[in-house]
């Protein structure tokens, strides 16, 4: 979580930070902060406030910060220490020394803060990062460069951490360190410039050249470049690639919200990793990054899908496609969980991580479990470069481009569109799926933009809809098969956006329990799409109607039947089976909107969340 950002070169650095902050806030919003170096041997002028970077600006404008051309910015997500001024990054030492800004958990910070302080440091925050500040201090006082005395604070702290600072007394040098999976460090080569950041999306403005720090790798940035080394001072070469994401994707205008956009974005994000991944005329997969993992298709007995949240839901879709089209035993696993089982894997097993980010803590270190047990991995990502595609054997890249809400829209229906085309290429090079197959299922699949183009133009429906909602406190989502996922994604997106009590749940399940919370004052929102296992369904919408609960069913077009038992309904396009869920998420993500809407709530950036979550 926690956004960073770092710039040295010609221009003044403080509007430069600031754009990047805004580009990174969705990682973060609690406080947010600069330091900004001037004079060679004048400590850095820092300016920090707690609440958005709009407080930041203020403060800014209040007390107009000195001409400099390197500077460090966060955005910060609150682990150690509530939300306050005195907490926000950037950090320093008693000196001002240095600067810090990071982004991890210091997991020993309470004994090396009472070693510090027994020397005689003060402390000015309750964060575990400024004791890095410290230790950098200590370091810079025992002569070391800012690099090395880096290196040397890292080699104290336990558990992971992104880290960048910058000196006075190393005038246009930043400095950052990547240790374990906390978050990316990304490098950013500009013109004469050069800019560190927590992802992408802070550089794009600037630059498409960029390099990725890997796990115990630590960078030095000065104008004219940047050098790189590991944790133990051995020189690293990181190469430096051009990464295909568009600047303008980063954009929200016309839209209203970044959620909003990205919503309507879906049948482009679709179109774009359909077309990345297949080829309709004549019928073909071309799945070019499976890599070394390729040829363990045909040698695995099963596959495990692991992910988190949203991820999680489009891995449970996954699982189903996996039986269905490539005949293989398939389970998925919350990422979280699954790594501090004792998890029965090996080489059989070909593991599929889904993340948007690539960079999810949970979702890496179930992946660092799965390789030390032999497993075979594939990453479905949406990150070219991030770091599960690092770990993986083999990657399935979505072409969404950047998804800026913190809610995740277009990346949902991207995963899922490539988890369909995982299954075919596996089933393919299992001999399960024929010419004919592949071509119906190829071509299924590339429609699927157009039907979710047709399909947002009933946004609107959604609206009238959320009317019911707006005083709700609770609700129930239900869904069988492959609607489950679904259900428990649309009940995700009513939580997080519109902060409403809403339960996913299996629609057999209901009658074992959760039928008890069924009143007048609890409405339920039924999956029931032709292919949804409609008829169980119907009985599912009888039994809560009975007992006076409203229901509002997703259905079918043309489904009068069910239009008329419920009491209200949201129309779904005709789709193949296996495709359904790609349209049924649609009527839920406009729903939740809309409620949130209504409601009044921070669509983009929910309270307490933040997009790329990097600690357990
Ligand atoms: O980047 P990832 O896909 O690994 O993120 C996993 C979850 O944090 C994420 O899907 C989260 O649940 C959604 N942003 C919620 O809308």
């Amino acid at each position: 979580m926690c956004g960073i950002i770092a710039y040295t070169g010609s221009r003044e650095a403080a509007p430069i930070l600031i754009a990047g902050l805004r580009d990174l806030e969705y990682r973060g919003y609690d406080s947010a902060g600069v330091a900004l170096q001037g004079e060679a041997n004048a400590a850095s002028a820092v300016a920090k406030r707690r609440g958005r970077i709009a407080e930041l600006e203020t403060a800014l404008r209040e007390r107009p910060p000195p001409s400099a051309h390197t500077g460090i910015g966060h955005t910060r997500w609150a682990t150690h220490g509530a939300p306050s001024d005195a907490n926000a990054h950037p950090h320093t030492g008693c000196d001002g020394a240095v600067a810090v800004v990071h982004n991890g958990i210091v997991e020993n910070y309470a004994a090396l803060r009472a070693e510090l302080a027994g020397r005689g440091h003060a402390f000015a925050s309750e964060t575990d990062t400024e004791t890095i500040a410290h230790l950098i201090e200590d370091e810079l006082e025992a002569g070391r460069d800012l690099l090395a005395a880096l290196r040397a604070a890292c080699a104290r702290l336990a558990g992971s951490q992104a880290i960048v600072a910058l000196s006075p007394r190393e005038p246009g040098v930043a400095v950052g360190a990547r240790v374990g999976n906390a978050g990316g460090v990304v490098v950013g080569y500009g013109e004469g410039e050069m800019l560190l950041a927590s992802d992408l999306a802070a550089l794009l403005p600037h630059t498409r050249r960029v390099a990725f720090l890997a796990d115990r790798q630590v960078v030095r940035v000065t104008a004219a470049g940047a050098s790189y080394a590991s944790l133990d001072g051995a020189p690293a070469d990181v190469p430096a690639h051009t990464v295909a994401l568009d600047p303008a994707g980063a954009q929200r205008d016309p839209y209203e919200t970044f959620m909003l956009k990205e919503i309507m974005e879906q049948p482009r994000a679709l179109s774009d990793t359909i077309r990345g991944l297949t080829r309709v005329e004549p019928a073909g997969l071309h799945l070019d990054d499976l890599g070394r993992a390729r040829p363990w298709l045909t040698r695995i007995e099963r596959v495990l899908l692991v992910g988190m949240g949203t991820s999680l839901h489009a891995a449970m879709v996954g699982r189903w496609y996996f039986e269905q089209i490539a005949g293989l035993p398939a389970d998925i696993d919350n990422a979280s969980e699954f790594r501090y089982r004792e998890a029965v894997l090996g080489p059989e097993t070909l593991v599929v991580s889904v993340s948007q980010s690539g960079e999810t803590v949970d979702v890496l270190e179930a992946m660092n479990v799965a390789r030390a047990r032999g497993a075979p991995q594939i990453t479905i990502c949406n990150t070219p470069g991030s770091q599960t595609t690092r770990v993986a054997e083999g990657a399935v890249l979505t072409r969404a481009g950047l998804e800026r809400g913190v809610a995740s829209s277009k990346t949902f229906t991207a995963s899922i569109a490539a988890l369909f085309a995982l299954a075919l290429e596996t089933g393919r090079a299992r001999g399960r799926v024929d010419d004919g197959t592949l071509a119906r299922h190829v071509r299924d699949l590339a429609a699927m933009p157009d039907v979710t183009g047709r399909q947002l133009e009933a946004f609107g429906e959604a609206e009238a809809a959320a009317e019911r909602f707006r005083e709700t406190r609770h609700m129930l989502f239900l869904g069988r098969g492959p609607a489950l996922p679904i259900a428990l994604e649309g009940a995700l997106k009513m939580k997080e956006l519109s902060y409403v009590h809403a339960e996913g749940y299996a629609a057999g399940e209901m009658k074992h329990g959760p039928i008890a919370l069924i009143d007048r004052d609890f409405p339920t929102v039924a999956l029931a799409g032709e292919h949804a296992l409609r008829a169980k369904i119907v009985s599912n919408i009888e039994q809560i109607r009975a007992r006076g609960g409203e229901v509002l069913a997703i259905v079918t077009e043309g489904d009068e039947e069910l239009t008329a038992l419920a009491d209200a309904a949201l129309t779904v396009p005709r789709a193949p089976a296996l495709l359904e869920p790609l349209t049924a998420i649609v009527p839920l993500q406009a729903l939740a909107y809309a409620t949130a809407r209504l409601r009044g709530c921070d669509i983009d950036q929910p309270r307490n969340l933040a997009k790329t979550v990097t600690v357990e």
